[in-house]
Formats: structure tokens, sequence, C-alpha cells
């Protein structure tokens, strides 16, 4: 087993589903920050088979979290602080996601004016539904 040390100040996030470690690294936006980053794919999990883990060693105020449910909130977030686990955070849905989906509808105010953030808002909880907020249409990204 790939052994990855602990960390001092940042956030493990545990249970990514198999897979989805670098969509989880580039929504986050982690390629843009010079924090250090471990991920590692492909680890055995007795609750899923396999599952992908991203160690973040960054100052916990930092990192916006928002976007971990839509891309699955099976995910745990641990938060460590001075080596210890501090919280283990459960993921809710966010109401509104600002700049992480792009709306795909040419005739849409966001496809015009380019400098428009690009907001999304939950439409529907049950089925995890995005809406554009400018005109509605369903988002179709995958997260
Ligand atoms: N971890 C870390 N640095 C720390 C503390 C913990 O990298 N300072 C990591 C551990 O290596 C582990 C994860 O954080 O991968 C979660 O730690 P822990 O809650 O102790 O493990 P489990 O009990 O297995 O977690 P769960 O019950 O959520 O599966
Ligand atoms: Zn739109």
């Amino acid at each position: 087993m790939l052994n990855v040390g602990k960390i001092e100040e940042g956030f493990v996030l545990d249970h990514i589903p198999a897979g989805k470690g670098m969509s989880v690294f580039y929504h986050l936006g982690l390629d843009h920050m010079d924090c250090m980053v471990a991920i590692i794919k492909n680890a055995r999990s007795g609750r899923l088979g396999r599952k992908d883990i991203i160690k973040v060693e960054c100052d916990i105020d930092l990192l916006n979290l928002d976007v971990l449910a839509v891309i699955d909130h099976t995910i745990t977030v641990n938060v460590v602080k001075d080596g210890e686990i501090l919280e283990k955070r459960t993921l809710v849905l966010p109401k509104e996601l600002k700049g992480v989906m792009h709306c795909k509808n040419p005739r849409c105010i966001t496809s015009i004016e380019q400098e428009l953030p690009h907001i999304f808002y939950l439409a529907d909880p049950e089925k995890e539904i995005y809406r554009c907020k400018y005109c509605d249409e369903k988002n179709s990204e995958k997260m």
C-alpha cells in the first residue's frame, strides 16, 4: 500500500469515488494554488472497493469546498489543524454556485455578456438539478 504522510494543517478529502480525484482537483482550483497536494488514486477501501484520496496542506480558510457536494456527497471532508482532525464535515448541496458551472444556452445573457459571472441555483435538491439563474437552462455539465 502506497503511503502518504499525515498533514499538519489542511484537508483530507476521503472516500472520493475512484476516478473522480482529478475532477475534484480541478474544480477546487488546486491547479492554481501553491499549496502542497497529494492525490492518491485507487486506494483500497472496504466500503467502496476503490477510492481516491486528496490531501491538501493549506490554510483551512483558504479553500472553498462548496463544489464538493455537487461532485459527490459521499466525500468525507476531514479538517486538520495542528496535526489532528478538528472536524469531519458533512456535505450539503449549495443553494447557489458561482463560477462553477457554465451555461450552454447560446441565447443566455452570459453568452453575450462575457464578463457576467455564471450563477446556478439548486432547482431540485432531490434530483440534484441546478439551473442557470439568468435563463433557467438546466446544467448539463458532468462534474
Ligand atoms: N489524516 C492525515 N493527517 C492528519 C490526520 C489524518 O492525513 N494529521 C488522514 C488519515 O491518514 C486518513 C484520513 O485523514 O486517511 C482520515 O483519518 P481518520 O478519521 O483517522 O481515519 P478513519 O477513521 O479511517 O476515517 P473514516 O472513519 O472517515 O473512514
Ligand atoms: Zn443561462
